[in-house]
C-alpha cells in the first residue's frame, strides 16, 4: 500500500505509547495515577449545555456559514476587546473545529514548500507536523531551564534565514507552563516586524495564569505586531469543553479570508449546536472558570512543592497552564526511559518531554483530583530516590 511522502514524513505521537500502556494496566485493575492529562478534568459549565441542548431541540442542525456563526463572531470580537485589548472586525475571524484545526488552517493559509518556521522547544506535540503537512520546515530553537523556558529575542534571532516566514508563540505554555511578560515579546516582535516574520500566538490557555500574573497578547503589543500575527484561542481549556471541538483565529482580512476559504473546502464548518454553546460560554457566567483556576493554582502549588523537595531532579515554577515540566536530566536517563519504567514500577503515568522536543524533561499534568496528585507524588518521590 503505497501513502503520500506528506503523510509518511509525520512523526508517530511519542505520547499514545505511554497512554495506552497506561490504559492497558488500568483495564487489568491496577490503580495508576495518570499525570498525562491534557484536558480540564472538569465537566462543561451547565448553561454552556443547556444552550446547545437548546439550540439541537430546537432543530439547529444544518448548515452555518463557513466561518462560523455571524452572533459568534462577534461575540468573540468583543471578547477580544474586553479581554485582549485586540480590535477585530468580525470578518477578521474564523471560529473552527478547534484551537488545533486553527493553527493547522493558518499555517496552511500563509507556509509553503521552502519556508521555515521557527518553533521554540519545548513545543506543543503537533506544531512541527503541521508545518510540514504545509511543505514547510521546523526550525526548532531549543530553550534552557534557566531561563524559564522561554526563547530570547537574540535566540530566535540567531535562528532566522532569509526562509522564515513564521514564529510560533504558545504563552502560556503547553509543556513548560511559562508565561512571557509583555516585554519578552515585544523584544521579540521587533525581531520578527523587521524582516516581516508572521507570529502564530497560540493564546488557548490564557486563561489559566496563577498569582496574578498578567497574559498578555502578541497582536496588542504594537500595530506592526497586530499586522503581522494571527491570534489562536479557544474553548477547549478555558471552559473545559475540549470534546466540543471548538476554536477560532483572528488575523489581518487577507489571511482571515484565506483561512475561511480553506475552510470551506475541508471541513465547512464548526458544529452549529455547539456553536451556540460557545455564545452562551462566552456571554455567560464566567464564576466556573474562576473556580476551575483557583483549584488548578492550589494543585499546582502543592504539585510543585512536592517535586522541590526531591533531590536530582529541578523545575521552574510555572505561571500558567495546567503542567509542570520536570529537569531529570541529573538522573542520566532519557525521557521515555524513564516514563517507561516509572509507568510499570510505580503504577505513573507521565509524558516523556521527547515529545515536545526535549528529552532532558518529563511533563507532569495535574488536570486531575488533588487525592491522584497526592498519591502519585508519593510513588513519583520514592521512584526517584531509587535512581
Ligand atoms: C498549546 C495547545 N494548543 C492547542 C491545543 C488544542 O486545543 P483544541 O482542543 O482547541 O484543539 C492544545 C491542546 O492540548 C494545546 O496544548
Amino acid at each position: 500500500m503505497e501513502i503520500s511522502e506528506r503523510a509518511a514524513q509525520l512523526t508517530p505521537s511519542l505520547t499514545l505509547s505511554i497512554d495506552s500502556k497506561a490504559k492497558a494496566m488500568k483495564a487489568e485493575g491496577l490503580d495508576v495515577c495518570g499525570f498525562g492529562a491534557g484536558e480540564p478534568d472538569f465537566d462543561t459549565p451547565e448553561h454552556i449545555k443547556d444552550a446547545a441542548i437548546a439550540a439541537l431541540q430546537g432543530g439547529f442542525t444544518k448548515y452555518t456559514p463557513s466561518a462560523g456563526l455571524p452572533e459568534l463572531r462577534q461575540a468573540i470580537a468583543d471578547k477580544l476587546q474586553a479581554d485582549n485589548d485586540l480590535t477585530y472586525k468580525p470578518g477578521q475571524i474564523v471560529v473552527s473545529s478547534g484551537a488545533k484545526h486553527s493553527c493547522y488552517n493558518a499555517i496552511l493559509a500563509t507556509c509553503q514548500d521552502g519556508d521555515e518556521v521557527v518553533i521554540p522547544s519545548p513545543y506543543w506535540v503537533s506544531y512541527p507536523d503541521m508545518v510540514r503537512l504545509a511543505g514547510a520546515e521546523p526550525v526548532v530553537v531549543q530553550t534552557t531551564e534557566r531561563n524559564a523556558w522561554k526563547m530570547r529575542a537574540e535566540d530566535f534571532e540567531k535562528a532566522m534565514t532569509p526562509r522564515t516566514k513564521m514564529l510560533i508563540l504558545n504563552s502560556p505554555n503547553n509543556p513548560s507552563g511559562a508565561v512571557y511578560t509583555r516585554d519578552e515579546l515585544a523584544a521579540i516582535i521587533e525581531v520578527a516586524a523587521a524582516e516581516d516574520i508572521y507570529i502564530l500566538s497560540d493564546e488557548i490557555y490564557e486563561k489559566l495564569v496563577y498569582d496574578g500574573v498578567q497574559h498578555t497578547s502578541v497582536a496588542s503589543i504594537s500595530k506592526e505586531a497586530y499586522d503581522l500575527t494571527i491570534t489562536v484561542n479557544g474553548f477547549s481549556k478555558a471552559y473545559a469543553m475540549t470534546g466540543w471541538r471548538l476554536g477560532y483565529l483572528a488575523a489581518p482580512e487577507a489571511i482571515a479570508k484565506a483561512v475561511d476559504s480553506i475552510q470551506s473546502h475541508s471541513t465547512s464548518h464548526p458544529v452549529s449546536f455547539a456553536q451556540r454553546g460557545a455564545i452562551a460560554a462566552l456571554k455567560g457566567d464566567q464564576q466556573p472558570l474562576a473556580d476551575m483556576r483557583d483549584e488548578f493554582a492550589m494543585r499546582r502549588n502543592y504539585m510543585y512543592d512536592r517535586i522541590t523537595k526531591i533531590p536530582n531532579i529541578t523545575a521552574v515554577r510555572p505561571d500558567g497552564a495546567f503542567y509542570v515540566l520536570v529537569n531529570i536530566s541529573q538522573l542520566g536517563l532519557s525521557s521515555q526511559n524513564f516514563a517507561d519504567r516509572l509507568l510499570s514500577k510505580a503504577n505513573v503515568a507521565v509524558i516523556p518531554g521527547a515529545a515536545f522536543g526535549d528529552d532532558r524533561t518529563v511533563r507532569l499534568s495535574y488536570a486531575t483530583s488533588i487525592d491522584i496528585i497526592k498519591k502519585g507524588m508519593d510513588r513519583f518521590q520514592d521512584f526517584c530516590r531509587t535512581l
